[in-house]
């Protein structure tokens, strides 16, 4: 049996109180799911700002009305510190993973991505000393790289961040290691590299870009790829965030409290072929996908040109075991996408 399954286990006989800020959002929306699937209490926290409430009401869809009983939502903005106190207050567990994403949007207006993800980061971190709470897990960035060039990424080795997001992100980072080392608070950062899945917003000018092709896929309009195609990414598919979130919370090996681990696959990917597994997985039942082809536009300022995860640190310290391969994810999440934006397939 994995760590992955005596953590469900125990969560089954033992129910904590949690809350993930985040919560109308893609990563935070599948979080609540799965604590609530566990039979766990469940505060969700988040200010709309890209979240959704359509989110939420899938999620209640899935666990049904019962587990739903043990969820409540909590509207605010964590850059408000006495909602952050309100929220912490009496929790075990903080999942923390409101922030504004997309290394774009950081560029077009830094000062709002530097007030949500370090000042509103600050006030939760704050808040949960005070709580105090059990555990402060948070979403850390593979943006922290930067320019390093080595490949896989291990956790050590970084370079000098490329946008505002990945200061942000860095910064989250050395506040939890400092508050840590003063306040002897327990936090673990995951970082995520490219997460995909269910619910991850396929709408806006700062959409990832898994949900923003198979968007354009479905609709048949325009997709875009940036640069030549054979920038690379370590796609990882949402179970496997779940799952590092779920055992970092509960981690109980020596040395495993106060890290951060990368949370992906040690697989790289290319645009280009990221491109055609999607038209692959969408073509039988879009047959107008079979002469689709991408188009090409210049490279977008801020992105690294590679990415890949050495995943040994959470295998090894954390128990991280993930069940889903690119193309395992991709699939689920392609007949997710095909169900809620092609209704008349
Ligand atoms: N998706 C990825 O590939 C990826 C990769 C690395 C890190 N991350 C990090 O994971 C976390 C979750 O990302 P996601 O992909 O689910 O994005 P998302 O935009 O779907 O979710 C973020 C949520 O935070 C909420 N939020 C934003 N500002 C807020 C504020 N001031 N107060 C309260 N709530 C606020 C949003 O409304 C949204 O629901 C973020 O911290 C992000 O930086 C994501």
């Amino acid at each position: 049996m994995g760590k992955f399954d005596d953590v469900r286990l125990h969560l089954r006989g033992q129910r904590y109180h949690w809350l993930v800020t985040g919560a109308a959002g893609f990563i935070g929306s599948n979080l609540v799911e799965a604590l609530l699937k566990l039979g766990q209490q469940v505060t969700g926290l988040d200010n709309f700002a890209t979240g959704h409430q359509h989110n939420l009401d899938q999620v209640r869809e899935a666990v049904g009305s019962e587990a739903w009983a043990s969820f409540s939502f909590i509207e605010a903005d964590i850059r408000d510190l006495a909602a952050c106190h309100a929220a912490c207050a009496g929790k075990d567990y903080i999942l923390h993973e409101a922030a504004l994403g997309s290394v774009s949007r950081s560029i077009d207006d830094p000062l709002l991505t530097h007030g949500t993800n370090v000042t509103g980061f600050l006030n939760m971190l704050v808040a949960a000393r005070d709580a105090p709470v059990k555990r402060f897990v948070y979403a850390a960035s593979s943006s922290t790289y930067g320019d390093h060039p080595a490949l896989p990424k291990v956790e050590d080795t970084i370079g000098r961040p490329l946008s505002p997001y990945a200061v942000t992100k860095y910064a989250n980072e050395l506040y939890a290691d400092v508050f840590a080392r003063t306040y002897g608070m327990e936090t673990i950062g995951l970082r995520y590299f490219n997460v995909f899945g269910p619910r991850q917003d396929p709408d806006g000018a700062y959409a990832a870009v898994i949900p923003q092709w198979v968007s354009a896929l479905i609709r048949n309009r325009p997709l875009l790829i940036n640069g030549d195609g054979e920038t690379s990414r370590d796609f990882c598919f949402i179970d496997n965030v779940v799952q590092a979130n779920l055992l970092a919370a509960l981690a109980d090996k020596p040395g495993a409290v106060n890290q951060v681990y990368n949370v992906a696959l040690n697989e790289r990917t290319s645009l280009n072929q990221l491109y055609l597994m999607m038209r692959e997985l969408l073509q039988e039942r879009f047959p107008h996908l079979r002469q689709h082809q991408a188009q090409y536009q210049g490279f977008r300022a801020g992105d690294v040109r590679h990415s890949q995860a050495d995943i040994s640190k959470a295998r090894e310290l954390l128990g991280f075991d993930p069940s889903h391969r690119i193309g395992e994810g991709l699939k689920e999440a392609m007949d997710w996408y095909v169900r809620h934006l092609a209704p008349q397939h």
